[in-house]
């Protein structure tokens, strides 16, 4: 029996595809490649083209496959943008679970993953990793729709009996092969990269925070690691180890934005010079995940370091779009 993957033609999606079939488990790609790229998928893997926000379709599709389980990571993701849009997110984010979830409960899906965020948590209180337990207090839209996925999930299982876990990933970067890297300028390290390939000075949002260096700390995990925990967690739903779980994904480890352009300048050889600009609003000084839970759990750990996911994404980073 397959998984359905939505957004499995993504950044992270493409390499939990990859880690399931080199699991030997069988997978459908559902993706409207609005921003994936089918050519991350390979040939074997069935894609449905389609809007996961479009619930006839999304039926449709699980009624043809009868997966044993959804991962659902198919969203917008940046920030920004949903600060300016907070409308689209919260339709096309919540929308998109909800149509998921429907086609689960008609067809008697057992299983469902979803892909949450460190930015449920917010500011944290203080600068100690983060557990699972701790408040939900997000900044922005992107983090409320994550947030309020997460209840919509808890609720409709209650309701209708299948297991679930989110799994809330920190900072992903790097990549397993150049092929699956991340295309996009959202995330720090791709825009650390593109400075550097083009010889320009990186901005840094904040010199000024209460950190080591001045500049913010986050947890950055590799994408290889992050799409082995979906692996572990879709067979541990299965197993019935997880049934209504919400688990940190990351290397419990901060980095700052300079160490990030230290960890640049030793990957490409070229000391990566930048510019220091004002904080920018909802951006915390220190966010660490607590990985207790999902060490104890899963037997889930990163095995990836930093250099290991700046020097994987640097390769062949010259093909990057712009
Ligand atoms: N990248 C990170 O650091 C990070 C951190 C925390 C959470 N996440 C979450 O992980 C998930 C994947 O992120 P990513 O970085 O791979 O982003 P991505 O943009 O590379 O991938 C998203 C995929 O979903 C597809 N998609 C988007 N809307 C769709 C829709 N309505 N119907 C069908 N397909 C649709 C896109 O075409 C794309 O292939 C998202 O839910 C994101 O919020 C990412």
């Amino acid at each position: 029996m397959s998984w359905i993957v939505t957004g499995g033609a993504g950044y992270i999606g493409a390499h939990v595809v990859h880690a399931l079939l080199a699991s030997d488990l069988e997978v459908v790609v559902v993706d409207d490649l609005s921003t994936g790229d089918a050519r991350r998928i390979p040939a074997q893997v069935a894609i449905e083209q389609i809007d996961v926000c479009d619930l006839a379709a999304m039926d449709t599709v699980v009624a043809r496959h009868r997966p044993v389980g959804v991962i659902h990571l198919a969203a917008h993701k940046d920030v920004a943008e949903s600060v300016r849009q907070p409308m689209r997110y919260y339709r096309d984010n919540l929308d998109g679970l909800r149509s998921v979830l429907s086609a689960v409960v008609n067809n008697g899906v057992g299983h469902v993953l979803f892909s949450s965020s460190a930015a449920v948590y917010g500011t944290p209180d203080g600068d100690t990793p983060i557990p699972e337990t701790a408040q939900t207090s997000p900044d922005n839209a992107y983090g409320r729709t994550k947030l309020v996925g997460e209840w919509l999930l808890r609720d409709t299982a209650a309701s209708h009996g299948f297991r679930w876990a989110a799994l809330r990933y920190f900072n992903v970067a790097g990549a397993a092969e150049p092929g699956l890297r991340d295309t996009g300028l959202t995330n720090l390290l791709p825009r650390l990269l593109l400075a550097s390939r083009r010889g320009l000075p990186a901005t840094v949002y904040g010199g000024d925070y209460p950190t080591r260096d001045g500049s913010a700390v986050r947890d950055y995990v590799h994408v290889g690691d992050v799409a082995d925990a979906h692996v572990s967690a879709a067979r541990a739903l299965v197993d019935g180890v997880l049934h209504a779980d919400v688990l940190n994904v990351g290397r419990g480890e901060g980095t700052t934005v300079l160490e990030m352009i230290d960890a640049v300048g030793r990957a490409t050889g070229r000391e990566l010079s930048y510019l220091v600009e004002p904080r920018r609003t909802g951006d915390p000084a220190h966010v660490v995940a607590g990985v207790d839970e999902i060490s104890a759990r899963l037997g889930w750990t990163a095995r990836y370091g930093l250099d290991d996911i700046v020097v994987s994404a640097a390769a062949d980073s010259t093909l990057a779009t712009v």
